[in-house]
């Protein structure tokens, strides 16, 4: 699957959403997740994140490494949509993501 780490956290650009053949990346309060069971690898969204907040997993780098963690569960509760667009915004992230202080954007 594809990861999107800390660069996406309070900047959420979208880009990548409309790149997204299967509309897999999710949005929460402050940042974008990828569906790792949706996900298909095709790549499309990593070229397009203006801040290259996107990774293969395992090309994602070290200091980013929970970042896999965090897109995986924050599926947890949610399950399986199959679809982004239809779900919306969702009004909470992954405790990770939640703790951190306010990025400068
Ligand atoms: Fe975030 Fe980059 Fe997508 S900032 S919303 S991962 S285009
Ligand atoms: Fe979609 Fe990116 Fe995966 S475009 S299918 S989330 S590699």
């Amino acid at each position: 699957t594809y990861v999107i780490a800390l660069p996406c956290v309070d900047l959420k650009d979208r880009a990548c959403v409309d790149e997204c053949p299967v509309d897999c990346i999710y949005e929460g309060e402050r940042m974008l997740y990828i569906h790792p069971d949706e996900c298909v690898d095709c790549g499309a969204c990593e070229p397009v994140c203006p801040v290259e907040a996107i990774y293969y997993e395992d090309d994602l780098p070290g200091e980013w490494a929970e970042y896999y963690k965090a897109n995986v569960e924050f599926f947890d509760e949610i399950g399986s949509p199959g679809g982004a667009a239809k779900v919306g915004v969702y009004n909470f992230d992954h405790p990770i993501i939640a703790a951190l202080p306010p990025q400068e954007t």
